[in-house]
């Protein structure tokens, strides 16, 4: 009941719902995802109702805000986004720009999050910018006619980022490395006591052999002959 009621309402709004669903782009159009963009499919030949004239947002939403989304209500700014805001819109282009068939061999994709000049610019709400963290997130197109949206496609699937090499890969390798270094380090402090047991035990047996009395404590063994060396300077003079 309550669906049927919500598609009522966006049927009286004039607000057409299209079966079409924004998809990632495929490997071969480059369709990698970083760990702060994805590459979407362009929307070609999807609003082919929607006038001419309509200008195509892209609507960027958390993916647990999804359920409950409202084009009216839930839409903020990419610097608000995700903390204040759930979704925002940005890559607004008119449908002229996705023109319908496409040429063969044209690139036709978007990428999303690949403006970093406007990050913290409040001015640009609807800047391009870097995806922040991981997601996942959910897009969908929304065309827009006279400030007013006339027809909207599904929401993609949800669409999770590479976690950030430093963030993700690090902490692995750290526990790995950890794990390592504990038994390395256990292995040399066993043999280093041994080490220094078998010192220990060597200058004890050292010292009870000669009666008590420690190596160190014999100054003569250590004292330098001091020669006058003032004869070698001497020598070569003499030989000339
Ligand atoms: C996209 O939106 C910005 C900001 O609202 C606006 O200045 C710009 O003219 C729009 N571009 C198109 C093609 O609609």
């Amino acid at each position: 009941m309550f669906p049927l009621l919500l598609l009522l309402l966006a049927t009286a709004h004039g607000l057409e719902e299209l079966s079409y669903k924004p998809t990632l782009a495929g490997p071969e159009l480059g369709g990698l995802t970083t760990n702060s963009t994805f590459v979407l499919e362009q929307p070609r030949c999807v609003f082919t109702k929607a006038q001419g004239d309509a200008v195509i947002w892209l609507v960027v939403a958390i993916s647990k805000a999804v359920p409950n989304f409202n084009n009216s209500m839930g839409l903020g700014t990419f610097q608000g986004f995700p903390t204040t805001a759930p979704a925002y819109m940005t890559l607004n282009t008119t449908l002229l720009n996705y023109p319908c068939p496409k040429s063969p061999g044209e690139i036709t994709v978007l990428r999303v999050g690949s403006e970093t000049s406007c990050v913290r610019d409040e001015t640009r709400p609807t800047c391009n910018g870097p995806l922040p963290g991981p997601g996942p997130y959910q897009v969908k197109f929304l065309a827009f006619k006279d400030s007013k949206p006339v027809a909207e496609t599904g929401w993609s699937d949800p669409i999770t980022l590479k976690t950030a090499q430093p963030l993700g890969s690090t902490p692995a390798m750290g526990s790995r490395h950890s794990a390592g270094m504990i038994a390395l380090t256990s292995i040399l402090s066993i043999l280093f006591a041994i080490l220094l047991a078998g010192l220990m035990a060597m200058l004890v047996f050292h010292s009870d052999a000669y009666g008590g009395s420690s190596i160190f404590s014999k100054p003569e063994a250590v004292t330098v002959q001091r020669y006058n060396t003032h004869h070698v300077y001497d020598q070569p003079a003499a030989r000339l």
